[in-house]
């Protein structure tokens, strides 16, 4: 059956097995789901029809081969003309096999890697059942108070556009008809949720249409050109208009401009929540206003099914927009084969043999090394070596709460604690561990067996951080220090004068004013995945060289926020030859710059880079211009570099920002080895919006830096003709 024919199938549904099918339910509402019958909270009140439930479309969160088989085998049993359910599930960062979190996988700049862990991901959960994930989110972040900057890979346009693909690619491979192995991904939150005011989550997102279509459409688009079969709508209102009921955002700017034509979901209860917003009376108005904005798939509320039928015979709405919506889930359903084998890749003797395999284990763990950012490393007391004493101190010492919020299917139980992982190659009597303090909470008994443990040793190792609860969803924070009883525990353990190695476990950009100065060493973990303790390790001892670099700022203090290294320039920079002493754009009580910029890590290693040149002093947009760079590691320890090439355009239409990044190259370097790094730029790579929107480029100066961070470049500059 697997070319049944749609349009045929669309014309034998009645018009409520129609609006059944734009109906997302979760998955204890499903008979042969291993939870049904206990349904609670908002669900129980939802009052849902078991007429609806045998035509919904579609199942939230459901996963398991043997579940999910069992779901669908009584759904068919029901199911007047046999169309299967489609599951989805938020298959963010690894299913069993917990990769690092997004915002962790960006500091790697490895694409390939980034492709890997998504196909990793789709693998496992492919055989477990699951057809699509709510994946890759790639809404752009520059502010750190917001929880869910640990989902997406940072604050810059063409770098998230580069993971965005890369995801993409990894979960929906080339061809979901034949392969098994993979699932359809759903880019997320359309529009700039990235944006929230004060960072605090779901709230108002308000910015200039030019902005939005320069910093934060592109990592979308990037997904849309990739062959996403599907998009997810945002809780947030943009200029007034929540994104759920925009069509604006939907119709104009996803269907029209970028050519979107695949399945188009809310967010889970974002239709009803037209409501609350305030654009919408009731939840028929909120149905009539969504649908006509152009979601097609209503995530957890019942609008659609109880008022669409309705609102078609009252308004001015026709049923066509409704074919519509059910021919495009039809057609994913098709796509997958559905049709033909409605249990798809769902196997239990594959789901034994792939999940948490060694392989998916290791690729964690590369990945996972690849994303630590050494963010200091003073009289190079990094990397360590076994023969010295080690006390290891802090609340994720011995901690499996280092796998991030969006792990649902990854157990602690399977991650490797630092402890274990250095436990692992080291003398024991040589070891030390000491937890210091809790999260929030320190006691003095603690404190002083974790004062006594650094005393007897030669190096510390503290390992702080926030608990995975304190980011991710609702996990906004207008402090964004380590919590008091960790600043506490590193005062006491500065107290004994030994020297501290910080391994940070966190979700955001964290203000490290406090620690910065009085540290010796700062490695950033982030929340590494199933095998963090692992890679730690292996990056403290030296047998790794880290390589990440910030894709995300990290400000002095919440006071900077927001604080991104694609800013513009004022009319009164501070740092311009004739600046005035008080009357320049700064603060009184702090830098304007952050504390660490964007593409900034430290290796064991020293890069040298030196002679850039250009291939011509002018460019002619027919052919471009070419840059070269030579770059030594003059360090040794062979490592990785990450080299970055920005440009800033010098006069525009309007404002451009002081840099842009528009390339980058991954080099591995011997000691003693030079390598020359070339950058081709292209006349599109220059292209902008303007006040009228019109993407184009500006003809004269530009500048061009190439380099190891967002500010430590060496530059030259180029006439565009
Ligand atoms: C989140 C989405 C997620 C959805 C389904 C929502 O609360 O904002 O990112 O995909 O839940 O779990």
């Amino acid at each position: 059956m697997q070319d049944v024919n749609l349009t045929e199938l669309l014309s034998k549904m009645t018009l409520d097995e129609k609006i059944a099918q734009l109906t997302q339910l979760a998955t204890p509402f499903f008979k042969g789901s291993k939870d049904q019958g206990e349904i609670t909270g908002p669900m129980k009140e939802m009052g849902i029809t078991q007429k609806v439930i045998e035509n919904a479309g579609s199942v939230l969160g459901a996963s398991g081969a043997q579940q999910t088989k069992s779901i669908q085998e009584e759904h068919l049993k029901n199911n007047r003309l046999g169309i299967p359910l489609l599951f989805m599930s938020d298959i963010v960062h690894g299913y069993e096999t917990i990769f690092p979190i997004p915002l962790a996988m960006g500091c790697s700049w490895d694409l390939s890697l980034a492709e890997k862990s998504a196909e990793i991901a789709a693998k496992e959960a492919a055989v477990s059942g699951v057809h699509v994930t709510f994946a890759p989110m790639v809404d752009l972040v520059r502010d750190p108070r917001w929880g869910r900057v640990m989902e997406t890979t940072g604050e810059d346009p063409y770098l998230n556009g580069e993971f965005s693909k890369a995801q993409v690619k990894g979960f929906q491979g080339s061809n979901l008809t034949k392969d098994f192995n993979r699932v359809a991904a759903c880019v997320k939150h359309f529009a700039a949720y990235g944006a929230p005011e004060g960072g605090r989550d779901y709230n108002t997102v308000n910015m200039s249409e030019r902005e939005m279509y320069e910093q934060y459409l592109p990592a979308y688009k990037a997904a849309i050109d990739a062959g996403v079969e599907m998009v997810m709508s945002a809780f947030n209102t943009v200029d007034g208009i929540p994104a759920t009921g925009s069509k604006y955002l939907m119709r104009k700017i996803l269907r029209k401009e970028m050519e979107f034509e695949g399945i188009l979901i809310s967010d889970w209860g974002a239709v009803k929540e037209l409501i609350p917003h305030g654009v919408a009376e009731d939840e028929a108005e909120a149905a009539f206003k969504a649908l006509e904005a152009g979601i097609d798939i209503e995530m957890m509320t019942t609008c659609y099914v109880d008022h669409l039928k309705e609102q078609i015979e009252m308004r001015n709405l026709t049923e066509s927009l409704v074919d519509e919506a059910v021919l495009r889930i039809l057609k994913l359903k098709k796509k997958l084969g559905l049709f033909e084998n409605p249990y798809r890749g769902a196997d239990e003797r594959l789901e034994n043999e792939v999940v948490m395999s060694a392989e998916h284990r290791a690729a964690s763990r590369e990945l996972a090394t690849k994303s630590l950012v050494l963010l200091k490393n003073e009289k190079n007391v990094l990397p360590l070596n076994h023969h010295q004493k080690i006390s290891l101190i802090g609340p994720f010492a011995d901690n499996g709460d280092i796998l991030g919020a969006w792990s649902w299917k990854g157990s602690r139980e399977d991650a490797v604690t630092l402890k274990e992982g250095i436990s692992q190659g080291m003398d024991h009597s040589l070891l030390t561990i000491a937890k210091g303090s809790n999260i929030q909470s320190i006691s003095e008994e603690d404190a002083a067996e974790a004062v006594q443990a650094a005393k007897n040793s030669d190096v510390v190792i503290l390992a702080l951080g926030e608990d995975s609860e304190m980011s991710g969803e609702a996990g906004s924070r207008t402090n964004i220090k380590l919590p008091q009883a960790q600043l506490d525990l590193f005062a006491k353990i500065k107290e004994t004068g030994k020297p501290i190695v910080v391994v940070l476990f966190n979700g955001r950009p964290l203000d490290l004013t406090d620690i910065h100065d009085q540290a010796d060493a700062i490695l950033e973990a982030w929340y590494p995945g199933t095998e963090g303790g692992a890679a730690i390790t292996d990056v403290l001892f030296g047998k790794e060289n880290p390589s990440g670099k910030l894709t995300m700022s990290f400000p002095y203090s919440a006071g900077q926020i927001p604080v991104y290294y694609n800013h513009f320039n004022t009319g009164r920079p501070k740092d311009a030859p004739d600046a005035q002493e008080r009357y320049a754009s700064q603060y009184l009580d702090s830098p304007n710059k952050p504390l660490y910029p964007f593409g900034f890590g430290l290796s064991y290693t020293n890069f040298l880079y030196k002679n850039i040149q250009q291939s011509a002093e002018n460019m002619d947009p027919e052919e471009g211009i070419s840059f070269t760079i030579e770059v030594t590691n003059n360090g040794k320890m062979a490592g990785e570099e990450v080299v970055q090439f920005y440009i800033q355009d010098v006069t525009g239409e309007v404002v451009r920002p002081l840099k842009e990044l528009k390339d980058f190259r991954k080099i591995f370097l011997n000691p003693g080895e030079t390598k020359e790094v070339l950058f081709n730029l292209r006349e599109e790579q220059l292209r902008y919006y303007h006040s009228d929107l019109s993407l184009k480029s500006d003809k004269g100066k530009f500048n061009v830096f190439i380099g190891s961070s967002s500010e430590d470049v060496l530059s030259l500059s180029f006439q565009l003709l």
